[in-house]
């Protein structure tokens, strides 16, 4: 009798799994039942919960845009024929989790907290017809969700390249739409700083554009010979600001700091070590303009020309982080941290004569020195730092966050030091790389196809169980020298975001790349619903392997 109930449970648990539903990132449990439910002009969406607003309010936008059907959002209705949005307690350490019932005769979406309400909606959104001709039936199901990590991370560097406030926003949809929850905003860099600081016009005025720009790869074939630039007025940044927490999605600026500051030290150049002297860049480089005095930079790449730890440059990074502070309620700065040469600070005897009075060991502890002054600043302010995991190089400041994009190296290291830890290694992680070996399009380098994406495990081996709790998530990063126009983002980022979604989002055991795979079918059916720009990498025999980390 026992062997026939297991025979019939498996078989029962066999059903529901070949019925699953195409959801990416796969849900924790689904079982599908019978009928539908359908959405139609009568349906309602119904608060049962008090301030659920905003997940009700996105219902109801993407289901007017994309269907052009308008449900009211009411309080206190029957939830017969209709869409309830409610709360229940869920036992889950990580914010976000979720149940969804659907009958014959209403849906339910019951969130431990309102993030929780808004990601069982974009569930919901899944199982809908990727056309406007059908009818909006839905299948019967129970569902139980929650994330795996607490930090699921993208990041967009728009230095390199700058891009508009509705390419921001539809960034922040895009990230939004897979459950992730941080959008890692990258503002300033040596090609261009792009977040208005009232106390200092000069980097925008000055530091937000370039003479031009080199085509081809680095140190570049020609120059667009134009002037090229643009940045985010503090007016914009709230809007986007607050487009971002209305899809329960945090936003991290980062403020780069000692390297890459060669367009904030083009608008003041007492920031560098040496402020009278031209802007270096390589020979081969073809530059456009000016190349007296200090200037934006125009090719890509790590440049000598650093921040000067001096009593001026502090004064003027603690005026910068006021206004940024006022900006971005995260908890978190990102203060960059990586890639800054030592060769100017071993030059400069301001600096020799710094690393003497503080008694620091050499250039690296000034780096640390610097990094932990910053950080003492953003603490008294009741922010906590992230920094590249170059910050551990010299000594960690106290409270710093590591961020582990050289591989995986630093992650481990700072979480034996006790420290959060956020994951971001390139081979894995950084979409800037190909995604097929036939790529057409200049890219950075590297290859990075959907499968490699899809083997990533964020806990890293070697870690103790308590220094496994360090690691608070992942992130892929997107730098875009090669990217000079959004359909070239967005083939770089879909569909590897479906991958990285079920990385962070969905259960270690659950994850299994064939049966991602079948449901990869059904999302780029709705990417070109969207109107997404996918890469089509997928479909190249070439990439057809399976890669395991
Ligand atoms: C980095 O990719 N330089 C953090």
């Amino acid at each position: 009798m026992k062997k026939i109930l297991l025979v019939l449970g498996s078989l029962a648990f066999f059903i529901a799994e070949a019925q699953m539903p195409d959801i990416i990132p796969k849900p924790n449990s689904c079982i599908i039942g019978k009928g539908y439910f359908s959405i139609n002009e009568q349906t309602k969406i119904v608060l049962w919960g008090t301030g659920l607003e905003k997940p009700a309010l996105f219902l109801q936008d993407y289901l007017s845009k994309m269907y052009y059907i308008q449900l009211p959002i009411v309080k206190h209705n029957s939830g017969k024929g209709n869409i309830v949005l409610n709360y229940h307690k869920i036992e889950a350490t990580i914010p976000g989790a979720h149940e969804i019932e659907i009958t014959g005769s209403s849906v339910t979406i019951s969130g431990d907290n309102a993030a929780g309400v808004f990601y069982g909606i974009q569930s919901l959104l899944q199982l809908l017809p990727h056309s406007k001709n059908q009818a909006l039936d839905i299948p019967q199901l129970s569902l139980s969700d929650q994330p795996r990590f607490a930090y699921r991370g993208m990041h967009l560097d728009v230095g390199r390249h700058f891009f508009s406030v509705d390419f921001i926003k539809k960034y922040i949809d895009f990230i939004a739409l897979h459950k992730l929850n941080i959008f890692h905003w990258h503002l300033t860099e040596d090609q261009g700083w792009r977040i208005e600081i009232k106390k200092y016009p000069n980097l925008t005025a000055i530091g937000a554009f370039r003479n031009g720009t080199i085509t081809g790869k680095y140190p570049g074939e020609s120059n667009t010979n134009t002037r090229y630039g643009g940045f985010y007025t503090q007016n914009q940044i709230k809007e986007i600001v607050q487009y971002a927490s209305d899809r329960f999605v945090e936003i991290i600026p980062e403020i780069e700091l000692p390297g890459h500051a060669s367009a904030a030290i083009a608008a003041y150049p007492e920031l560098s070590c040496f402020p009278k002297e031209s802007t270096q860049y390589p020979d081969k480089t073809p530059w456009n303009g000016s190349k007296e005095g200090k200037q934006v930079q125009q090719t890509w790449g790590i440049f000598e020309d650093v921040l000067v730890p001096s009593e001026y440059t502090f004064n003027f990074l603690e005026n910068v982080f006021n206004e940024v502070i006022q900006l971005f309620p995260s908890k978190y700065i990102h203060i960059g941290g990586d890639e800054c040469p030592k060769a100017s600070w071993k030059r400069s005897d301001f600096c020799q004569q710094l690393i003497k009075e503080k008694g620091l060991k050499d250039e690296h502890g000034l780096q640390s020195y610097f990094i932990q002054r910053i950080e003492k600043y953003l603490n008294s302010k009741g922010k906590q730092i992230i920094g590249w995991d170059e910050i551990l190089e010299g000594g960690l400041a106290p409270n710093a966050t590591v961020m582990s994009w050289r591989g995986e190296k630093g992650g481990i290291e700072a979480a034996k030091q006790n420290h959060a830890v956020i994951m971001t290694p390139g081979e894995w992680m950084y979409f800037d790389h190909k995604q097929t070996k036939n790529e057409d399009s200049i890219t950075i380098g590297g290859f990075t196809p959907i499968q490699k994406v899809y083997s990533y495990e964020p806990i890293p081996n070697g870690l103790s169980a308590e220094e496994e709790k360090k690691i608070l998530g992942a992130q892929a990063n997107m730098w875009t020298e090669y990217m000079t126009n959004t359909a070239k983002v967005e083939y770089m980022l879909f569909p590897r975001i479906s991958a990285l979604s079920e990385v962070l989002w969905s259960k270690k055991e659950n994850k299994n790349w064939g049966d991602f795979e079948k449901r990869l079918q059904n999302q780029f059916k709705r990417y070109n619903w969207l109107g997404i720009h996918f890469s089509k990498a997928y479909f190249d025999p070439i990439n057809q392997i399976t890669l395991s980390k």
